[in-house]
């Protein structure tokens, strides 16, 4: 017998840099009735690379979409209550494909044979002399260091030209530049553009397109807040800059539509790979950048209500409502959401920090020192202080406040006494230190200070990492009972879609969630001693690549 649920279901599709899952709520109490999560491999073919596999991301798609189904069938759900699906993803990320055979273009770029002194430790592809079937170029990749240099020399007028429009620095960070690399480097990109064959997309518009139909007629879109990462979206009058598409050289027919956040995009449509054919005709009705979905997630939906996420990296927005507020202090503009085709749009100021998750992953995958990332904790637990050692993991170079690409990741204040207990803490202790600084940064540009920091994202099931961040930030840390604040916020966006209509976005629609509060338990003054350790530590990571 199936279970009585009360309340339609929503699914959410929530891509992330190191996985994937599916998740589905109860869109009356927002409870998490299953989900499935699969890892994602990232290459790291040369120093600065780094690169995924988009026809991996798509099938960990299709299998984590499988694998909730079964679980919920084992829990008697009928799968058929599933009214709507969103999507959430890691933004930037660039992907080119060919639109008559769904092939992404790019293959892989061969590891050198042999690396230099300068080349760190590199997770290559089991046999990587030869090309992978297609990869899309990670947020996190350097690769363009050369084409920024480039560009930034002829910025026409004055250095506000790309800032001015789209909120973001010119920086290595944002699709264009990506895609730009992809049009100079890669024939096969170069020769389906010609040929009129090629479709651009970040993770979302890869995605949707795939899963409505793909080459028997899937959409090719994207929402607002994926378009406002790509540099090539002006924010205020939302749509792709013809000025910035002439400056990338960027040939526009090949950018998706430009829809809003929480709109009917197209009806998910079977493919070969999907065996879960009861989502057949399910409207995705819900697409935002994983940080936009979050602030939806922990409802910021008003001006001066800010979250932080933990995930590979480390994301700190605050919502500035109607207006386009520009940073004094290095964070960015962005686009927070725009729920419906006919609702106003809403902006928000983001701190960006680019390793966070990433730095636990590091030590689990390339010291070894921990076989799981739960393992982190035990470790941390253990000593209780780094012993006076700092790590700032800037593996891609500093981003906010700094926004510094020459820096690179160094560990300081080791002694013969030091462990590895000692540095697992001194990562956990980067993380909230890289938060504190954005923190900073916002409050300055805001002048009003946060009262309390609303927090989510996997590593808050840290205990250590919260009151840590608690501590150092010197004012209470809140989260959520459920931590899947970025699926849950596309989720809500599907719900609430026009023609989707479950889900209301009020407070009493998220009974399911209860909160968690961390006080600080340190003194000021020892907080305040240890962050300006922390200060210097950066300082002398800083340019180490010139
Ligand atoms: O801007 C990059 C961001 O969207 C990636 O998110 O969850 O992989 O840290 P995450």
């Amino acid at each position: 017998t199936k279970k009585a649920i009360l309340g339609p279901l929503v699914g959410a599709v929530d891509q992330g840099t190191s996985s994937t899952r599916f998740l589905v709520f109860n869109s009356k109490t927002a409870e998490l009735l299953s989900h499935h999560q699969v890892e994602i491999k990232q290459e790291f073919p040369k120093e600065g690379w780094v690169e995924q596999d988009p026809k991996e991301i798509l099938q960990s798609v299709y299998e984590c979409i499988e694998k909730t189904c079964e679980k919920l069938g084992q829990l008697n759900i009928d799968i058929s209550n599933i009214k709507a699906i969103g999507v959430s993803n890691q933004r930037e990320t660039t992907v080119v494909w060919d639109k008559l055979t769904g092939e992404p273009l790019y293959n892989a770029v061969a590891a050198p044979v042999s690396p230099g002194p300068s080349v760190p430790v590199a997770v290559v592809r089991s046999g990587s002399s030869v090309p992978a079937a297609g990869t899309s170029s990670v947020w996190l990749d350097l690769r363009t260091q050369s084409t920024v240099e480039n560009l930034s020399k002829r910025i026409p007028g004055n250095n506000n030209f790309v800032k001015s429009k789209t909120g973001l620095p010119l920086s290595t960070y944002f699709s264009a530049v990506k895609l730009r690399w992809l049009l100079d480097n890669v024939r096969k990109v170069q020769k389906a553009v010609e040929e009129n064959r090629a479709l651009f997309g970040t993770i979302d518009s890869w995605l949707i397109w795939s899963l409505t139909g793909g080459v028997n007629g899937g959409v090719h879109c994207t929402d607002v807040t994926n378009a406002s990462r790509t540099m090539l979206f002006n924010i205020h009058s939302l749509e792709w800059d013809k000025e910035l598409c002439e400056f990338f050289e960027i040939p526009m027919e090949i950018l998706p539509n430009v829809r809003s956040s929480s709109e009917i995009y197209g009806l998910m449509k079977i493919s070969h790979s999907l065996k879960a054919g009861a989502l057949e005709g399910v409207p995705i009705s819900g697409c935002l950048g994983d940080q936009s979905a979050a602030l939806v997630g922990q409802m910021c939906f008003q001006d001066g209500q800010a979250k932080n996420t933990y995930g590979t990296g480390c994301f700190l927005l605050c919502n500035t409502g109607h207006k386009c507020v520009f940073s004094e202090h290095g964070l960015l503009t962005t686009v927070a959401y725009k729920l419906g085709r006919d609702k106003p749009v809403y902006y928000a100021l983001e701190g960006s920090v680019a390793i966070a998750g990433a730095v636990i992953r590091w030590l689990r995958d390339n010291l070894g020192i921990i076989k799981s990332s739960e393992e982190i904790e035990k470790l941390a637990k253990e000593v209780g202080t780094s012993y006076g050692c700092y790590f700032v993991p800037a593996f891609s170079g500093l981003y906010a406040p700094y926004w510094e690409p020459s820096a690179r990741g160094i560990i300081c204040g080791l002694t013969q006494f030091t462990n590895k207990c000692h540095i697992a803490f001194a990562a956990l202790e980067a993380v909230c230190f890289q938060t504190r600084e954005i923190l900073d940064a916002m409050n300055r540009d805001c002048g009003i200070p946060l009262s309390h920091l609303q927090v989510d994202g996997g590593m808050t099931s840290n205990k250590i990492l919260m009151q840590l961040q608690a501590d150092i930030l010197y004012i209470p840390v809140v989260k959520p009972s459920m931590p899947e604040t970025t699926a849950l916020g596309a989720a809500m966006a599907a719900g609430a879609a026009e023609g989707v209509g479950v889900w209301s976005l009020e407070p009493e629609d998220l009974s399911a969630v209860t909160m968690e509060r961390f006080e600080p338990q340190i003194n000021a003054e020892e907080s305040e001693i240890r962050y300006s350790t922390w200060k210097k530590a950066v300082m002398k990571s800083m340019g180490w690549v010139t």
